[in-house]
């Protein structure tokens, strides 16, 4: 029987790090579903010991899944993990991960701690968790640049008592293939016991080589866990792609000869979700998720793909749930057809007040829209999560005049804590104008980084799905919208990242 590689999500905690993509509970919620739905095999729901908010998605995540085990990051002390420990009581399978820098950068520049004390540390605080919890990871940050010699003394010890799962990160981005998978090989034969642990790879891709590296890990070193999140999402550049690592495995399994728990026909869904929650928007190239990754433009490619599929494909869409961009509800469609549909999708709304909101929004857009398809449905249920969130600032109504040679102007109505308010103003553009109204009266101050708009399902017709970016004393968050009128899309956008602006919370920084 071929081994089997574990896939260890870490969207929620480690992709969540990136600067703008954090996600409100219910949003966590959903995604964490979705990776349930995906069968990963860990899902790193957050971590727990960093702020309340992030205690109470682990523990909301803990609660709801039941395939997946659930697993939170910790600090090596014992509060983290008494706190991670807390947060994960409810869960069918819990996993703590603990972290603690060996690399002399660290642990002499970030920690101020001896070698000697790192590694009593490291220890002590496995041994603690051990007591709490069965399932134990435990990860040397910064790994890769650490000295083989004193990590093979820490990782020893911390197997030693008890951590089942070692995790060796190259938490910069620093390694490449062949060397890293050496790296892994060469701890697993210096470690004497090195046999009683799961050996897992973490990978970032400031190279744009943490696919590969994790693979070579896998190939080379004999991990049999790879961590990873859906889009690469994470930090810097990223961490290792979920997708390309699984359909790597899967598709050469005649080279890696590994199973994987994977339904991979979740991946798209799974790909939107995070996309559209996060606002981080998936490159037409990138491999299996991109508008492209199946295209065939040229004359060639097309011609050889009627004739026999295999001369230029060497995945089959469908296997990654491609199939599913087809026109699912239109105006007639009744409750019913929609709860299922949200349901196929894996969205589960939680009250008959969310879903009947839901439904209201639906009519709405197929008044104004003849094809529905399932990316409008999924940029619908999360504009209304935001509202759902009962959050300060919501959205009422538009309208804006603009025409050649004249500057526009825009009226904005919008509710702040329930009241509504008029804000008008002029702006370069239709989309200017209309931030301009809603930024007279919130007076936030905020910078906007980034504004993007992005067609839901490719023509002219389809919705606009707006992301803006503000950055506000030192907080950076990601703002969502989406309608046919790509202004409005722009001011939801605009009112739900002042939404999160106000509403997250510092946090203690994994890597900090
Ligand atoms: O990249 C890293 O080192 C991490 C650890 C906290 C596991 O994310
Ligand atoms: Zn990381």
């Amino acid at each position: 029987m071929a081994d089997k590689l574990i896939i260890f999500d870490t969207t929620l905690r480690d992709g969540e790090q990136s600067p703008g993509a954090s996600m409100t509970r219910d949003e966590k919620l959903r995604i964490a579903r979705q990776l349930e739905r995906l069968r990963v095999d860990v899902i790193e729901a957050g971590f727990a010991a960093s702020s309340n908010g992030d205690f109470d998605c682990v523990k909301a995540i803990a609660g709801a899944i039941k395939e997946s085990t659930v697993c939170s990051l910790a600090r090596a002390n014992d509060r983290d993990i008494a706190r991670a420990a807390e947060a994960l009581a409810g869960a069918a399978n819990a996993r703590i991960h603990i972290f603690l820098a060996t690399s002399a950068l660290h642990m002499e520049k970030k920690l101020r701690m001896s070698p000697d004390q790192v590694f009593e540390q490291a220890k002590q605080s496995v041994r603690y968790a051990r007591n709490l919890m069965g399932d134990i990871e435990f990860s040397p940050e910064d790994g890769y640049r650490s000295d083989m010699d004193f990590l093979c003394r820490v990782l020893e010890a911390v197997i030693a008592e008890g951590a089942s799962t070692i995790n060796v990160p190259d938490t910069v981005g620093y390694a490449v293939p062949e060397l890293y998978g050496q790296f892994i090989k060469t701890l697993r034969e210096r470690i004497p016991n090195s046999d009683k642990a799961i050996w897992s790879v973490h990978c970032h891709n400031d190279l744009g080589m943490a696919v590969a590296n994790s693979l070579a890990g896998v190939q080379i070193g004999g991990a049999r866990q790879v961590e990873c999140t859906i889009n690469g999402l994470g930090e810097r550049a990223g961490n290792c792609s979920l997708e390309e690592v699984v359909m790597a495995v899967k598709t050469r399994r005649d080279y890696y000869g590994l199973d994987v728990g994977i339904d991979t026909r979740q991946i798209l869904a799974a790909s939107r979700m995070v996309s559209q929650t996060t606002g981080f928007v998936v490159q037409p190239n990138k491999a299996v998720v991109g508008a492209n990754a199946f295209a065939h433009a040229s004359g060639i490619h097309q011609d050889g793909v009627l004739k026999a599929r295999d001369t230029y494909e060497i995945m089959r869409a469908e296997d990654v749930g491609w199939s599913t961009n087809k026109i699912v509800l239109g105006k007639l469609s009744g409750r019913n057809a929609f709860k299922q549909r949200l349901q196929d999708l894996g969205v589960s709304l939680e009250s008959e007040t969310e879903l009947n909101a839901a439904f209201a929004r639906f009519k709405e857009l197929a008044d104004r829209k003849s094809e529905i398809f399932d990316e409008d449905i999924l940029a619908l249920v999360s504009d209304e999560s935001v509202s759902a969130d009962n959050e300060n600032f919501g959205f009422v109504s538009l309208s804006q005049h603009s025409e050649t040679g004249e500057r526009p102007q825009a009226s904005v109505v919008f509710t702040i804590s329930g009241k509504e308010v008029h804000g008008s103003s002029d702006g370069n553009g239709p989309v200017d104008a209309s931030l301009k109204a809603i930024e007279s009266h919130v007076k936030s101050g905020a910078e906007m980084v980034l504004y993007s708009v992005n067609a839901i399902s490719g023509s002219t017709e389809s919705q606009g799905e707006v992301t803006v970016r503000l950055q506000n004393s030192g907080r950076v968050v990601n703002g969502v919208g989406s309608d046919p009128d790509i202004v409005v899309a722009s001011a939801k956008a605009y009112l739900n990242a002042l939404n999160k602006l106000q509403s997250k919370s510092d946090r203690v920084a994994a890597q900090g």
